[in-house]
Formats: structure tokens, sequence, C-alpha cells
């Protein structure tokens, strides 16, 4: 152990466990339980987990194993008030089983108002029941999260056609591999009404990524992974960054592009450029400051340029590139928000005031860019390592670290992989939603 570890477990944090992440070939769990919380077992769910070629074992036929790496919990079919018992007593039976790093995700219906109070009640417990465990098996480096299907049929057993099990497969697949290993305690919401299809895609075709505020940090963590998953990646940074930003890309083979994003022609020059490219397939908006001072003695110019960076550039980019038809159809946007934009941070109105901002933009755009067959996310870190994070005093960072779930801080992988899933065709049914990739923070919602 240590220093600092046997420094904070005096205060009663205990040594994190080291989390397993992506490396290309541990893909995902050997030892998976399926299980429901009533007797049915959705169709439509197995089908989803067995295009995964996940070794699954159904809690009907018995578990040789004495340890499971994943738990996968069907809680789609709500018949009566028996199902908040079954619930409590099927996950703690297999809830001992779990090793490091396990995952854990639940399933289950989205509240609607087609569906009856108890069965809206019922969801909204699931998410309460799964932050919760969350909590608790994160000191074991494991994550519990939740998918949501909306469908919109009266009926809250979930029934999906061959096309919108896609989305839910690729969702598994996120939640159950290492690549969610900072992901927790979300719900994540598939709409399968959403008609957008793979199709529309041009397979052939090398996508194109642009990245913004690529030249170091999450923003090149995002542009190399990006680049990983066979996009051609064009970063962008201000001028003062040329130099890293040519150098990131060119170890990409992808294109450097200085620009201020906040500038009057950033649109402009951005649609120009995606004309060059047969357009953009995801835009990742990832340039981002902070000017950090208490409201009473912040100057005009921190709050003016926090705001015009982080969230008006975004609005205006996005607005000018829509308008110039230079976001493919089946392309995706995603926006960095930020955890403190949820949950608030003293010192810093401008920077939080700007990250809700993204949250409420991607949340409304959602339905305007699914005509366009456009996917619109945000993506909100907790504390993740970079140089950003390694300025803050000792104690706040160590601190900072340790208020998740997990009790560590992520690393910028984690937001990029995040980004990437996103970006994906295969997840053209989840848009208007923001993913915390923190941990589960001690603080926010
Ligand atoms: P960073 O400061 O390391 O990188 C940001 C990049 O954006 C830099 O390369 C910078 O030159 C560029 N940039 C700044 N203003 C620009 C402008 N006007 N035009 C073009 N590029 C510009 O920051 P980091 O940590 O990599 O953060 C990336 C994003 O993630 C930001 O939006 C940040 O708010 C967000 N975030 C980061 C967290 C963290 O723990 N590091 C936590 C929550 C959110």
């Amino acid at each position: 152990m240590n220093f600092t570890n046997k420094l904070f477990s005096l205060l009663g944090f205990a040594e994190p466990v080291t989390l397993k992440r992506f490396t290309g070939k541990n893909e995902l769990p050997t030892r998976a339980l399926l299980l429901s919380i009533n007797e049915h077992l959705s169709r439509d769910i197995e089908q989803a987990i067995t295009k995964l070629n996940v070794k699954v074992t159904k809690q009907s036929e018995g578990l040789a194993a004495k340890s499971i790496d994943a738990l996968i919990i069907d809680a789609s079919h709500y018949t009566d008030e028996c199902c908040y018992q079954k619930l409590y007593l099927n996950v703690q039976n297999s809830i001992k089983l779990l090793t490091n790093n396990a995952r854990i995700l639940l399933i289950a219906t989205a509240c609607s108002e087609k569906q009856n109070v108890e069965e809206n009640t019922f969801t909204q417990a699931l998410i309460g029941f799964t932050k919760s465990l969350a909590k608790e098996v994160g000191r074991k480096g494991s994550t519990a999260n939740m998918v949501l299907i909306a469908n919109g049929n009266k009926s809250n057993n979930i029934e999906l056609n061959a096309s919108s099990t896609a989305p839910l497969s690729s969702s598994v697949k996120f939640f159950l591999s290492p690549k969610s290993a900072f992901v927790s305690g979300q719900i994540l919401t598939i709409n399968t009404q959403n008609k957008m299809t793979t199709m529309l895609t041009d397979s052939t075709r090398q996508k194109v990524a642009l990245v913004t505020g690529a030249a170091q940090g999450i923003g090149e963590a995002i542009a190399k992974k990006l680049a990983d998953d066979g996009y051609k990646v064009i970063g962008v940074d201000i001028e003062p960054m040329k130099e890293k930003l040519i150098a990131t890309m060119a170890a990409l083979q992808g294109e450097a592009f200085t620009l201020d994003v906040s500038s009057k022609e950033a649109g402009q020059q951005l649609a120009a450029l995606a004309n060059k490219h047969n357009g953009f397939d995801l835009v990742v908006h990832n340039a981002g400051i902070t000017r950090d001072k208490t409201l009473a003695k912040m100057p005009v110019h921190f709050w003016q340029q926090t705001i015009a960076i982080n969230l008006l550039s975004v609005i205006t980019i996005n607005k000018v590139l829509l308008s110039h038809n230079a976001i493919n159809k089946g392309g995706s946007i995603v926006c960095l928000s930020s955890m403190n934009g949820i949950a608030g941070q003293g010192g810093q109105t401008n920077y939080a005031c700007s990250k809700a901002g993204i949250i409420g933009y991607v949340n409304s755009m959602a339905d305007e860019l699914i005509t366009k067959s456009i996917t619109i996310n945000a993506v909100a870190p907790g504390f993740i390592e970079t140089t950003m994070t390694e300025q803050i005093p000792f104690f706040t960072r160590e601190m900072g670290r340790r208020m998740n779930a997990l009790g560590q801080g992520g690393l910028p992988i984690d937001v990029a992989e995040t980004i990437a899933f996103l970006g994906n065709n295969a997840s053209y049914a989840i848009s208007g939603q923001t993913i915390r990739v923190c941990g589960l923070n001690i603080i926010g919602t």
C-alpha cells in the first residue's frame, strides 16, 4: 500500500481495487448468470444476449460455478407487489457469488404514460435499487447499471422486433465489458421507436470524426480511441496548442485543424472541412475550460469565456453544421458535460451553468435530430486523471478521487470508450441522454 492509500485508509477509505480495462482481448464475462425476478424470462432479452456470445447460465439451469463475473437481471415483467420480494431474494442469493470487477446489469421497461401506476412505480424503484447496489459493489471494482427499454407498447413485457434487439445487444455488451469500467449507477434508456437504421451509413466508406480540444487530455484519448475504431479523425484545438495537436494527429493518421471553437467563423470553417471529407459521421464537442472564482469575485471575462466555449460554441457550431447537412445520416453528436453540471460546485457557477446547459441542450435537440437520423447525447465525466486534475491541491484532489463508489479517479480512456459507444451505429436508439462516467460519484443524482 502506498503512502497516500495508507493515509486515506486511516480516514476510512479502503484501498481501491485495480479496475480491469479493455485491452482488446479481455472483452466479456465468462461466467454470467441471467435471472428473472419472475419465472418468465423475456425472449427478446435472451436473444439480445445470445447475439453476444457470452456464456450465460439461466437461473433455471442451476449454477455449477462457485463464482460469477456478471449478473444480468430481467426485471421487465412486473406482475404484482410480490416482485419486490423476488427482487430482494433473487439478487441477494446471487450477489454473494460475484467476483471482483464484476458487472451487474438490470433490464426493465421505461416508465411511460401507457403503463399503470404500479408498473411505473416499480421501474422507478429499480433505479434506486440499482444505484444503491452500485455503491455496495463498487469497493470490489464492480459496477451496476440499468437499461430501460422504451418501446411505446401498452404491455410492460418487452417485445422487440428484430432490428430493435441490436441496440439492446450493443448496450448490454458495453455495460458487461471492461469498456465501461468507470461507468456505474447509470440508467440508460433505449428508445426502440427510433427509426434510424445502420443501413443509412455506407459501411465501405471510412467514417470521419471531428473532435474538438483534441491536443491533450480527454480529447486526445477520444481521438486515439476513434482512430483505433477505424475513424479518420480530425482534431481541432487552439493556436497555442498547434504543435502538440499536429503531433497527436500525425500519430493517428488524422488531420490537425487549429481553430478557436468560440470564434464567429468556427461553424463555417468546420462546415467547409466537413464538405471536403463528405460529411462528419461523429462530432465530439470536447473543448472546454474552467475559470474558477466564487460568483461575487468572478470577473466578467471568466463568465463570458466559459459560457462561450463550453456551451454557446456547441450550439452555434451544430446549427451551422446541420444547416449545411454536414453531419451524415446515421451520424452522432456527443457533447462533454460534467458531473459538476449535475451536482453544482462552489467557485464554478460559470462552469456548472455551461455544463448543465449541455444536458438540457442534448435533451431538447434529440427529437429534431432523430428526424434527420442523427443522435445527440452527452457524457458527464467525474474525476478523471488529466493534467487539469493534477493541478488540484493534494487533499482536495485525493478526496475528489475517492468520493465515488469505485474509490478512485477515472482515466481519459473511460470517457473515450463511452463516447465511442454512443457514436457507434448500433446505438441509434439512444438519444437525448447524458451518461455519467464518474464511478458513481457520491454527489449528484
Ligand atoms: P484539458 O484542459 O486537458 O483539455 C481541453 C482541450 O480543449 C485543450 O487542449 C484546450 O486547448 C482545448 N480548448 C480550450 N479552449 C478551446 C477553444 N476555444 N477552441 C478549441 N479548443 C479549445 O481538459 P480535459 O480535462 O481533457 O477536459 C476535456 C473536456 O472534459 C472538457 O470539456 C472538460 O470540461 C470536460 N471534463 C473534464 C473533467 C476532468 O476530470 N478532467 C471532468 C468533467 C468534465
